[in-house]
C-alpha cells in the first residue's frame, strides 16, 4: 500500500507515519511545516513540504505518487487560537480538505481516514459520549472538524470516496523508544506542561479551576496513548480496504483522569516533586469528558493496550526527559 500521510511532521502524524514503515507500509508524507518538525519525519518517508491548500503542489504529489490511501492529519488543532483566529481555522481546515478532496476525486483515490475531535460534540448531552449524539461545537475548531466531517460525507456519497472520521478524546503519551513525541510551540497540553515544570521548565502547574462538580474539582478528562490511537488508523484503513461503509468512531480510554489525578501520576512517573497552583477555570473547559470507544472495539476490532495512566506519562516522560528542548531544528 501506498498511504499518503498528510501532516505526517505533527505529533500524532507522525507517530502514524512510524507504524505504518514498521509495517512495511510505503509512505509519502506532505506537510507545509508551520507547526510540524522536519526531524518528525520517518527517513525510510518520502517527503513533499507544502501546503494542502495549494492545489498545483498537491495535485503534484498525486500525479507523482501512485497513492491507494490517504490519512489526512494537517489541520490547526488550538481550540484557545480557533477562537481569535476562526478564519484561519476555516481556511487551512476546510478549505484545505477541500483541496484535498478534489484531487481525490481527479486522481481516484477512493480512501480518507481523517483526524477528528471530542470537540465536535461540544458540551456533553451525557456521559459517556457516543458517535450518535448530537454535535454542537462550542468553539471554531471543533466547528472546523465537525464541517471537514461532513465536507467527506457529501463528498462521498457524490463520488464513490470512503472515509473513516476518527474523534480522538485527549491524545497523549510518545512511541516507546522516546524517539519522537509531543512538541507544540506554544504548547497548551496539560501531560506536556506538566511535564515541563517536572523539568523544571516552568515554576509550576496552573490548575484551570478546582470547583467543578468532580469527586476533586478538577476536570475529568479520557486520555488515550498515541500509539494505540495510531493502531486504531491501521484498523480503519483496512476496514475501508474491505469495502466497508463510511464510519464514525470515537477514540478514547473510556475512564476518566482530573487535572490532579494527572499531576499525580506525573510526579510517580518522573520521581520529580510538580508543583500545582490553583488558577482560574479556562473558559470552554467542560467538567468531564469521557469517550465510550465500544464502536471501535466492537467495528474496527480495536484493541487498546496501552490505557494505564501510568503507562501513558511514562511514554510522555521518555520523549521530554530526553529531548528536554523538543526538536532541535524548530525555529522558535
Ligand atoms: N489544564 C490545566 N492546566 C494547564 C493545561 C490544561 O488545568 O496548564 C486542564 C484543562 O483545563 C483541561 C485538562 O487540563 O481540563 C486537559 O486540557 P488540554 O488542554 O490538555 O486538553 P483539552 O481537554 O482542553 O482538549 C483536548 C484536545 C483538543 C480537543 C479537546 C476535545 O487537546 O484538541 O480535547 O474536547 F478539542
Amino acid at each position: 500500500m501506498h498511504i499518503l500521510v498528510l501532516g505526517g511532521a505533527g505529533y500524532i502524524g507522525s507517530h502514524a507515519v512510524h507504524q505504518l514503515i514498521d509495517r512495511g507500509e510505503r509512505v509519502v508524507v506532505v506537510d507545509n511545516l508551520e507547526t510540524g518538525h522536519h526531524e518528525a519525519i520517518h527517513s525510510d518517508a518520502v517527503f513533499y513540504q507544502g501546503d494542502i491548500r495549494n492545489r498545483d503542489f498537491l495535485r503534484g504529489v498525486f500525479a507523482k505518487e501512485s497513492i491507494d490511501g490517504v490519512m489526512h492529519f494537517a489541520a490547526n488543532s488550538l481550540v484557545g487560537e480557533s477562537m481569535e483566529k476562526p478564519l484561519q481555522y476555516f481556511d487551512n481546515n476546510v478549505y484545505g480538505t477541500q483541496v484535498l478532496l478534489e484531487a481525490m476525486v481527479e486522481y481516484d483515490v477512493k480512501n480518507i481516514i481523517f483526524s477528528s475531535t471530542a470537540a465536535t460534540y461540544g458540551e456533553p448531552e451525557s456521559i459517556p459520549l457516543t458517535e450518535n449524539m448530537s454535535t454542537n461545537p462550542a468553539n471554531p475548531y471543533g466547528e472546523t472538524k465537525r464541517t471537514m466531517e461532513k465536507l467527506m460525507k457529501w463528498t462521498a456519497h457524490a463520488h464513490g470516496i470512503s472515509y473513516v472520521s476518527l474523534r480522538y478524546f485527549n491524545v497523549a503519551g510518545a512511541r516507546e523508544t522516546g524517539e519522537i513525541g509531543e512538541d507544540h510551540r506554544p504548547e497548551t497540553h496539560l501531560v506536556p506542561i506538566i511535564l515541563q515544570a517536572a523539568l523544571g521548565q516552568r515554576s509550576h502547574i496552573t490548575i484551570f479551576g478546582e470547583d467543578y462538580d468532580t469527586a476533586d474539582g478538577t476536570c475529568v478528562r479520557d486520555y488515550v496513548h498515541v500509539e494505540d490511537l495510531i493502531q486504531a488508523h491501521i484498523l480503519a484503513m483496512n476496514y475501508l480496504k474491505n469495502d466497508s461503509p463510511s464510519d464514525i468512531f470515537n477514540l478514547g480510554s473510556s475512564q476518566g483522569f482530573s487535572v490532579k489525578e494527572m499531576i499525580e501520576a506525573a510526579r510517580n512517573a518522573t520521581g520529580k516533586n510538580i508543583k500545582a497552583e490553583t488558577g482560574e477555570r479556562r473558559a470552554g473547559d467542560p467538567s468531564v469528558l469521557i469517550a465510550s470507544s465500544d464502536k471501535a472495539k466492537e467495528v474496527l476490532g480495536w484493541n487498546p493496550t496501552r490505557t494505564a495512566i501510568t503507562k501513558i506519562m511514562e511514554d510522555a516522560w521518555k520523549w521530554h526527559s530526553k529531548n528536554p528542548n523538543g526538536y532541535q531544528s524548530k525555529k522558535e
